[in-house]
């Protein structure tokens, strides 16, 4: 498989390079979706969906060899992120202040390889594939906008499978990691409510700025002291709003961050710890508190069966030192996990794009490796000929 998805390393290559030149943020992928509309539609036997989407595209390629007639959805992202790009690339961005710093051009690219190469062996595998082109996943919108359009039914999918590329593995390799992958993540706004005063005279206020610093130190003991040491939790205070003045203590002081963990039950737990420990803290200084916690993104649980399955057909296709299993799962989070919540025969693979000086992801001189798109097709397309069949 890896050869005959080598053969096409040019389409997805020039296919990357246009959808790079012109990058479209989160819920604007009008022209990127049109794009990948056009091209569908030059592939034989590969139909569009007509979902009520505002971006993004779903194609269907039904097979036609024998077995189960089980459906498999196939996800790439397509949005791009607010970077001045400064690779300084024949095919950099042509729109200010707007790249593919997180290589969904190199996603979107490996699909529609992969759609090529499914729909001319569509004798090889039975049931049905659907092709996910996923706008916004940047702002963890996309995923349940496609699910709301009605993605994962008639038919109803069974088994979901995504990609995005990472360096933690080099180009040519594939990582893989069973259970809990990627974290949940949920944001928080604290109000710390005192009594504003003349800096000279605090006595006569109740100090919303010093319980506020007591509260950023403390807030980390509950990750270090109160949560199992094993568990896997980050708290980050990342912003914080008060004052106006060198010599007015504010009445109030705001702040705010994101909780990440890998235990669904830990979630609420945290939660009401930090309410506990910042009630408690302003309290001991004559304020008042109120926190806005709001859940948000759960976490990625790749299913134990489908990495397994993945695995195998990888090994296949790239050989068995190709393939491996991550050792630790990610802190950052995806929208896929919304995906898995439907279908939970699922997982997300990591494809390997780091090369000899590895650039970080989301950053302006980022650009995904054209030698990653074959590894990436090639393993998408053995999965649904080893399963499908
Ligand atoms: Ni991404």
């Amino acid at each position: 498989m890896l050869q005959e998805a080598c053969r096409l390393i040019d389409y997805m290559a020039k296919t990357r390079h246009h959808l790079h030149r012109y990058p479209e943020l989160s819920r604007n992928e009008q022209e990127t979706s049109r794009f990948i509309r056009q091209e569908l539609a030059a592939m034989d036997g590969v139909e569009i969906l007509n979902l009520p989407l505002e971006t993004g595209v779903v194609a269907m390629i039904r097979g036609q060899g024998p077995g189960p007639s089980k459906v498999t959805a196939l996800r790439a992202d397509i949005d791009a992120l607010p970077i001045q790009e400064q690779t300084g690339l024949p095919y950099q961005s042509a729109h200010a202040g707007i790249m593919h710093a997180c290589g969904h051009d190199g996603h979107a690219a490996i699909l529609l390889g992969v759609a090529r190469i499914l729909s001319s062996q569509r004798f090889k595998f039975s049931g049905a594939v659907k092709l996910l082109f996923q706008p916004a996943e940047e702002q963890l919108w996309g995923a349940r906008h496609m699910i709301e359009a009605g993605v994962l039914e008639n038919p109803r999918v069974d088994t979901i499978v995504g990609v995005h590329g990472g360096i933690e593995a080099e180009i040519g390799k594939i990582g893989l990691y069973a259970g809990p992958f990627m974290a949940s993540t949920d944001r928080f706004t604290v109000k710390i409510k005192g009594v504003g005063a003349h800096a000279a005279y605090p006595h006569r206020g109740k100090d919303a700025m010093l319980t506020t610093g007591h509260c950023i130190v403390a807030l980390q003991g509950i990750v270090s002291r109160e949560i199992d040491a094993v568990e896997k939790a980050v708290l980050s205070i990342c912003k914080i709003n008060g004052g106006n003045a060198f010599n007015i203590l504010p009445a109030e002081v705001e702040f705010c961050g994101t909780v990440r963990n890998h235990n669904e039950e830990l979630r609420k737990v945290i939660r009401d710890k930090m309410d506990r420990m910042i009630g408690g803290i302003a309290a001991a200084h004559d304020c008042t508190h109120q926190l806005d916690y709001v859940f948000g993104m759960p976490g990625v649980v790749n299913n134990k069966d489908t990495v397994e399955k993945l695995a195998e057909a990888a090994r296949l296709s790239l050989g068995e030192s190709n393939v491996t299993m991550l050792s630790k799962p990610l802190m950052g989070s995806e929208d896929f996990a919304l995906y898995l919540q439907s279908v939970p025969q699922g997982c997300m693979f990591r494809l390997g794009i780091a090369g000899p000086n590895p650039v970080q992801l989301h950053t302006a001189t980022f650009d995904f490796p054209d030698d990653a798109l074959p590894v990436g097709a090639a393993v998408m397309a053995s999965f649904i000929l080893e399963t499908h069949k």
